[in-house]
Order: C-alpha cells, then structure tokens, then sequence
C-alpha cells in the first residue's frame, strides 16, 4: 500500500527521501515520486514503475538538491498507475505539495467545488484535491489552512504537506490510515512505517487520528484536532535495523520463513512460567472470562486463517461458541455481539483497515476486543482492550509466515490461558501441550532442514495453473493458508476444499494430472483423509501430501509426493504444517520468476477498504 516519508535537516533531503522509499518498497506500490523544497521553489520528480527509475531520473537524489522534501510509493486506488497520478501531488500555482495516503472519499465534491472557481486539475487522483483546497485556503499561514481543509475532507488519509512560502516546516497529519514522527538531531521524520526511517533514529511518536505535527529541523509541534497544541509521549522503538534487511537470503520471505523458530521462542518462552501460561498485562478479570458467551475471531487474509484454525481448538478447549469473520463482511454484517462477547482481531500489521473497523463496530457494540499484533503501537494495538503481541519481529515480505506462526501461538496460549481459569481442561493435557509447546521452536527446524526436498519437489509441479488444496478439520484451514501463500507468489490458480466437500461439486475439475496438495495431519481423521487422497487419485489426480511421520508409511503407499512433519499435540500440528506450504509455495513461485517479495497487485498492509 502507499507509503510516505518526509524529511526536514540540515543533510541533502532527496536521497534521505529515496532510501525511506526504498524501505517502504515491500508493502507494494506502482509508483514513487519526491518533492524537495530548495531556493524558492518545490522541485518534483516522480514516475510509474519501480523506485530505481525515480532514482536514475533524479541521480540518486543529486539532481534536486534541499533540505526539506517528502516522498510517496503510491499503490493505485483512484486512477491508473502513470506519472500524473503519481505521488507528490502540487497545487495549480506549484506552491503546496502533498503526498497523502488513504482515500478522500468526498473528494468528487471537492473538486467540483474547485474547479468551478477555476482551479485546474492534472490528475485522476482523490489526493491531489487536497494540494488545491490548501491553497484555496492558504493566506499565509499554512497550518490554519491545512486545519480549514481537515474540516472539509471525508475519508483516511495520512498526510504530508510542504509549501514554499513556509519552507522550514513540514505539515503531518493523521486520520486512519498510520504516520509516525521520528526525531533526529536537528533533523525530523515522518513515515507511514517505521522501517523508512529507523536508519535515521528510534524515537518516535505515534500520532493518533485527527492529530496534526509541524516539523522543522528543530523540532516537533503536535497539535489536536482544534489545532491546540499537545505534548506526546516518545516511544523508544527496539527493532534492529538489520531485522528489516535481507541478511543475506535472497528474499525476505525466505528469511521470515527461516526465522520462525526464533519468532516461536520469543512469542512462547516468556508466556510460559511455572507449568503455566502467563499473559503480560491482562487485563480481563477471571470473573470477566467466565462471564463471557461467547468468541469471535475477525481479522483478513492469513490474519483469518488463523482464526480458523483457531476457532476448532477453541471451541473444544472452552466448550463456548466460537464464530470466526472476515473483517471486511463482518463490519457490514449486523454480528450478534454484546458485552457478553469477546472480539479477537487478528493483525500482523495492526493498520489493516477493515480489522480496524470491524473492531470499532464490536466496541460500539459493547464487546470486549482482544487484539493479536505484530507492530508495536499500530493503531489496532491502541484501541483494543487488551493487547497480546506476537513478537514476531519485523515482517517486510507481502506474504505473511512469521507473523501467521507467532499469531497461532499467541491464540493457542490464548485459548489455553481461559481453558484453565474455566476449568475446562484437565490438568494432564493442559501440562502436556504447554511441554510440546516449548519444543515447537526446536521441530520447527527439523521441519525446515527438509526444504530441498520441498524444493524439488516444486521443481516437480510448479508448471501445473491450477492446484486444489484439500483437508478436514484443522487440515481444511491449513489449506486454506497453503493455497493462498501458493497463489499470493506464484499466480497459480488454487483453491481450498473441506475434503468432505469434495464431492458435492469440486471434484468435477479433477482429472487427468490434476495436483491436489493434500493436507493430512490431523490424526483423528486421518483415515478419513486417506480415502480423500484415493478418491481423487482415482480421478487421476497427482497428490502431494502433509503428513505427520507416524502416519508417513499409509500415505506413501497412496501419494506421490510427501511433506512430513513431527508428531506433536493435535492442537500444535498445524503450527508445524503451515512450514511445508510456505515453502512450497516460495520454490514454486522461485521456479517461476515471480517477484515473490513484491506479488503483482498486493500491499503488505490494506489501509484502504
Ligand atoms: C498474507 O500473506 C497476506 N499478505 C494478507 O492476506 C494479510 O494476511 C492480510 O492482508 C491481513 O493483514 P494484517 O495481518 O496485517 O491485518
């Protein structure tokens, strides 16, 4: 999704701007462009296509000199990827850039408006309505007429705004959709994402909606929504710079897909104290846990995945209902949610704007929200009740791996934390998965020392265009997760079926050749899966199966490719599984040339609806 940097210092601004991009580049854009103020004039340069071609256009920053610019990646919402439509955009009279992310919803209105007081357009964009009303409103004093435009425009939207009358300072302005300030030694930040300026500085303030920050080289000025001026915490940001670089691995999927063994540690060591889960900070009551009906997991993409997977361990360990939601269908559906419920959101980056309004909608409702996050102080983290982080580290690769492992630990704890206050498990069980959660961390690596395997065995298939993904239980939403890792990189077309579906429709598009990954790891139903993998085999099917090594000699005696995972707990298997189909999907798209960090059409974090 868009991203933003800004920079106000005493160094050369654009190749400052041009690295923050270049940091901002995984969350997935169509095109990049810069503004830097410099003699009297802003200067823009801006292009569709990868950010190395504003660079080469601009000689890695040399050719537009200044101290004072922002910058913007932009992923096209209204109007086509081009360099018009890129990012910063000016007002007619070239006084008032503005880089913006979100969407302006009224900006239709706006424009109309403008344009009938003959203010002329360039642009297909809502964002560049908001360079033009600054400077309808401009009389000489620019954050009085940023707060006139804050009255006016409808929607999300992060702001950076520069003018050449003002050129010491930056304008930043928050409203759903994230920005953070950084603070330098006589220089100062503003990024949509950290990562753009951690090489620069770790202090940092997280602006909250309807805020708005001047910024100039000697420092910050936050104000509220009526422009009064606040004092804002500044919050000391712990991540290694090197946690958002390649280290040496081709991509960064692969490096995340790596590291979840150490993310596993980090998420579960701490929370297991004693023989028992310990949760930081909790803050519901015992007395609140009983009183609760009932769950509802809501969240999207993998995020949702791990609800699923969730719901079917949850409803058995707290014998209560547990409903599991899209964010995006969830905000719009009416839920039956009342103080008696608990909302869980699930979110990696904590930006994910219908998570976010899904939470609003379960609060306005009366429920309770508990949020699983990855991104310290994201703007899901500080508006849930209760806050359990994944510790997962930064994740850079659009497709999430680490962040879904830590997410299904942190619900597994969760569930196993009210299971015991509930009294709904007995003692033995609890004590025997919390011992095999601790070595999860440790099988995970047995699991990932097989990746050359897997890595032929996507040599094998990565030709095929269509894959079925099939599983019961906990193995249906694996596949789920599996099939949309394979198609989020590789572009293959793939679906996920509850095995016992098959049948009813699904099976007609098997024949001759047909991969079918079949996700079988669920002991319970393992039989049952078996005859899945011979119903389908004798449709012609090519099945490559997951299993577990207790079950690897019955379904190698069926299968034609094998996935094999260590024995543990029914309820962690899935966190061992996910492990194969992240990196099948990684050696299928690698085999295909596909630009596996950065998949066509996809942003790390949705901050549009
Ligand atoms: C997964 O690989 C995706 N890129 C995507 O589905 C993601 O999980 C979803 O957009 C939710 O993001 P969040 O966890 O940051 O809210």
């Amino acid at each position: 999704m868009c991203g933003i940097v800004g920079y106000v210092g005493r160094e050369q601004a654009a190749p400052i701007l041009l690295d923050g991009l270049s940091r901002l580049e995984y969350r997935g854009y169509d095109s990049a462009g810069v503004a830097v103020y410099h003699d009297g004039q802003v200067r823009v340069a801006k292009s569709k296509g990868r950010l190395q071609v504003l660079s080469d256009m601009i000689q890695g920053g040399r050719a537009i000199p200044g101290t004072i610019g922002i910058g913007h990646t932009r992923w096209a919402t209204h109007g086509a990827p081009s360099d018009t439509n890129s990012h910063p955009h000016v007002s007619h009279s070239g006084k008032i850039a503005v880089v913006h992310n979100g969407i302006i919803e009224n900006y239709a209105q706006l424009k109309s408006f403008l344009q009938a007081k003959g203010v002329p357009f360039v642009s297909e964009t809502d964002s560049e309505v908001v360079a033009q009303l600054v400077e309808y409103f401009y009389e000489g004093d620019l954050l009085a007429a940023v707060g006139r435009v804050l009255h006016r425009i409808e929607g999300a939207y992060a702001l950076g705004i520069l003018c050449c009358d003002q050129p010491d300072q930056l304008i930043a302005v928050r409203k759903d959709s994230p920005l953070i300030l950084g603070l330098g030694e006589e220089s100062n930040f503003l990024a949509s994402d950290v990562t753009a300026i951690l090489r620069h500085t770790r202090d940092v303030i997280y602006m909250e909606d309807g805020e708005v920050a001047v910024l100039t080289a000697q420092g910050i000025q936050c104000y509220n929504s009526l422009l009064q001026p606040i004092t804002k915490e500044v919050a000391r940001v712990d991540w290694e710079v090197d946690a958002a670089e390649k280290g040496g691995y081709e991509h960064f999927m692969a490096k995340e897909i790596m590291e979840q063994p150490e993310a596993l540690r980090r998420t579960i060591f701490p929370r297991i104290q004693d023989g028992e889960v310990y949760l930081e900070d909790f803050a519901l009551t015992d007395e609140e846990i009983r009183d609760l009906q009932k769950l509802y997991i809501v969240a999207c993409g993998s995020s949702y995945h791990v609800g699923m997977v969730g719901k079917y361990h949850l409803e058995r360990l707290l014998r209560k209902p547990v409903e599991v939601a899209l964010a995006s269908e969830f905000r719009y559906m009416e839920p039956i949610v009342d103080e008696h419920t608990l909302v869980v959101v699930i979110s990696q980056s904590g930006e994910t704007l219908d998570t976010m309004a899904a939470l609003r909608e379960a609060k306005r409702l009366g429920a309770k929200v508990l949020a699983i996050v990855n991104v310290v102080g994201s703007s899901i983290a500080r508006e849930s009740d209760v806050v359990l982080y994944t510790w997962a580290g930064p994740e850079i690769a659009v497709a999430t791996t680490k962040a879904y492992s830590t997410q299904l630990a942190v619900l597994n704890l969760l569930g196993l934390y009210f299971a015991r206050r509930l009294g709904t498990i007995e003692t033995e069980e609890y004590r025997d998965i919390l011992g095999q959660m601790l070595l999860l961390s440790a099988q995970m690596e047995e699991v990932l020392a097989q990746k050359s395997q897997i890595q032929y065995l996507a040599s094998r298939y990565f030709n095929h265009e269509s894959i079925f993904f099939m599983g019961r239980n906990v193995d249906y939403a694996l596949g789920l997760e599996g099939s949309l890792k394979l198609k989020e990189i590789s572009y293959i077309h793939s679906e996920a079926y509850a095995a016992g579906e098959l049948k009813h429709g699904t099976i007609s598009l098997i024949e001759d050749g047909t991969l079918v990954v079949a996700v079988g790891t669920y002991g319970a139903l393992f039989d049952k899966a078996l005859s899945n993998v011979v119903e389908v085999k004798s449709r012609g099917a090519d099945v490559l199966a997951l299993t577990t090594a207790s079950h690897a000699q019955r379904m190698e005696e069926v299968a034609n490719g094998m996935m094999l995972i260590p024995d543990t707990h029914p309820m962690l298997l899935p966190s061992l599984g996910v492990v194969p189909l992240q990196l099948f999907a990684y050696y299928v798209a690698l085999h295909r040339g596909c630009d596996i960090d950065k998949p066509r059409n996809l942003a790390k974090s949705v901050t549009v609806e």
